[in-house]
């Protein structure tokens, strides 16, 4: 969680490059933000923060703030309320040092009672970032340079982390990263550190990624990488970024998530569009497994769970799905044969790390499926596959959630020795979704969402591949419209469910076009019997519906095909409610905590 931005240069005006460039990402946390800039000649940090989210905040009103290094923070909290004083950066008691951080120090609890022995408030916030400029502070007074403190600090802290430093006196910025992710981007006499890349895309496109137990120590022309641990040099390679500002940047789109559900009609074909040998390769892996887990959280968990269908139905090999958070429980069975598969977007989610750690010390095999390459869920795996969506601001997971189906789907075909088959169906689908997502398109599900969107409750029901999908479809509208969804498998509502069903619930029914259709009319027809206000998302009209919203026939695909007209529904749902789909409450795109 939380976004974090830093600038060293020769412009002056690094307070108003850093308040821009915490802008995109806001996605990250958007609770509070706070900036600290070195103006020269000042004895203290100059700093601004606030409750709130950053987008509101104009970029003309830090214009006479004049300094050239700056640090920055958009929070999603987690110790500490939702205050101006929790809000970063924090500083030392003199205010010459300044601290930004992403993660949770977790025995914060122990150094600040440690810190503040014969010491009354010395603390100002309640957060567990505030032990960072403290300690650092700490080692400066027992003799240690900025950086030796910094280093020191390092090894106090228990946790994840990734912060940035500022102090007055020193003409440079230091930054370290355990678990949470930092990138430094390389421009003409000047850098920049932030979070994610499209921060300072428009500055430039050569970047380093800082790994787990490294430092950074950045001026102007140059950028010194150290472990914490040993203090011992490391070389890096300069990387050259593909995508542009554009493709991470809302257009004329009012809303990110709207922009990304219609971007479909290209990141299918992406995530698609993979080198055959890797993918024979990765369908060999899952054939000698012994033991393949798959394993993602929230909406890449419901992926893997379908996935565990598609390797089911379509190439017959049993494979265990479990969310990340839970994944650890299942240690017994894992060992050197066995295979992980963690899906992940932002590649950076604390429970997926932690079940690939989990795997790792049995020794087993890691492959993920990220879309941010260079994320630490890549870095940490043993074969990983990019599925190409482009970058995901939205909150909501919808591009990134199709593309991982398609591969995973495409994958299986390779498992079953039909790598060519599963290819012309997604290519199939691919057609089909571009002729699918238009205007009319969206304008038809718009006027679903002007039926249901003051409803309070709404059940999705799907059956195989589709299961998941239905609660993956309650995951969308939950997040976004706050409107209570859940979904179920279809065959399960007689055992319990039904009886939540009211007349004229709304009740959503997720069809493909295969064996599974007659059981899934059967239990449409039970809940129309209940009088619920059945919307069937399916390939045909049928009687039983109240609303018919069509999808493609595209066989094993359908999963694919019935969560694109979800995510446009959970997206109305949303806006007709007077909700930002792009930031809803209490939530970040990345979750980094455990
Ligand atoms: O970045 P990841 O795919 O690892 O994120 C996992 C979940 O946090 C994410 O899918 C979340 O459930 C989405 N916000 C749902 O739309």
């Amino acid at each position: 969680m939380c976004g974090i931005f830093g600038y060293i240069g020769t412009d002056n005006h690094a307070a108003q490059k850093t308040v821009n460039g915490l802008k995109d990402l806001e996605y990250r946390g958007y609770d509070s933000w706070g900036i600290a800039v070195r103006s020269p000649r000042a004895q203290e940090l100059y700093s601004r923060k606030n409750v709130g989210k950053i987008s509101g905040v104009a970029e003309k009103d830090f214009a006479n703030i004049v300094g050239d290094m700056s640090i920055g923070h958009s929070r999603w909290a987690t110790h500490g309320g939702v205050t101006k004083k929790n809000a970063h950066p924090h500083f030392n008691h003199d205010k010459t040092i300044a601290v930004v951080h992403n993660g949770i120090i977790e025995n914060a609890d122990v150094l600040r009672r440690r810190l503040s022995e014969g010491k009354r408030n010395l603390f100002v916030s309640e957060t567990d970032t505030e032990v960072i400029p403290h300690l650092i502070d700490y080692h400066m007074k027992m003799g240690k340079s900025l950086e030796d403190a910094f280093v020191a600090t390092c090894g106090d802290l228990k946790g994840r982390f990734a912060f940035v430093v500022m102090h007055t006196e020193s003409d440079f910025l230091l930054a370290a990263r355990s678990g949470s992710p930092l990138i430094i981007g390389k421009g003409e006499g000047e850098y920049f550190i932030a979070s994610d890349i499209p921060a300072f895309l428009e500055y430039t496109q050569v970047v380093n990624y800082l790994d787990d137990g490294e430092y950074v120590k950045l001026n102007r022309t140059e950028a010194r990488f150290r472990s914490f641990h040993t203090q011992k040099k490391i070389q890096k390679k300069d990387i050259p970024i593909v995508f542009n500002k554009e493709a991470a940047s809302k257009g004329e789109w009012d809303h990110f998530m709207l922009k990304e559900i219609v971007e479909q009609k290209d990141s299918l074909a992406r995530a698609i569009n993979q080198d055959d040998k890797a993918i024979k390769k990765i369908a060999r892996e899952i054939q000698k497994a012994r033991g393949v887990f798959l394993s993602g959280c929230g909406t890449a968990g419901k992926v893997c769970m379908a996935a565990e269908y598609f390797f089911s139905v379509v190439a017959e090999r049993h494979t265990n799905f479990a969310p990340s958070s839970e994944f650890p429980i299942y240690h017994h069975f894992l060992r050197p044969e066995s295979l992980l598969v963690a899906v992940s977007q932002s590649g950076e989610t604390a429970d997926v790390l932690e079940a690939m750690k989990v795997a790792k010390r049995k020794k087993s095999k890691v492959l993920s499926l990220v879309n941010v390459s260079g994320s630490s869920v890549a870095r940490a795996s043993d074969y990983s596959l990019l599925i190409n969506a482009g970058p995901e601001k939205a909150v909501a997971s919808t591009k990134a959630a199709t593309s991982q189906l398609a591969l995973l789907l495409l994958i299986a075909y390779a498992t079953a020795g039909k790598l060519k088959e599963g290819k012309e169906l997604l290519i199939g689908l691919v057609g089909k979704i571009n002729d699918q997502l238009n205007p009319k398109y969206l304008e038809y599900i718009k006027k679903v969402a002007e039926i249901i969107f003051r409803e309070n409750d709404v059940y999705i029901i799907g059956k195989s591949a589709n299961y998941p999908m239905a609660l993956e479809a309650a995951i969308k509208i939950q997040e976004v419209s706050y409107i209570h969804a859940e979904g179920f498998a279809g065959g399960e509502l007689k055992h319990g469910p039904i009886a939540l069903v009211k007349k004229n619930t709304p009740c959503i029914a997720l069809l493909a076009n295969d064996e599974t259709k007659d059981d899934m009319l059967s239990n449409v027809a039970e809940l129309k019997a209940r009088g619920a206000y059945i919307i069937g998302i399916a390939p045909e009209d049928h009687a039983l519906f109240d609303k018919w919203i069509s999808v493609p026939d595209v066989g094993a695909a359908s999963p694919i095909a019935n969560l694109i007209p979800i995510q446009i529904l959970a997206y109305y749902l949303a806006v007709l409610r007077g909700n930002n789909p792009d930031m809803p409450r209490n939530l970040a795109k990345s979750v980094t905590v455990k």
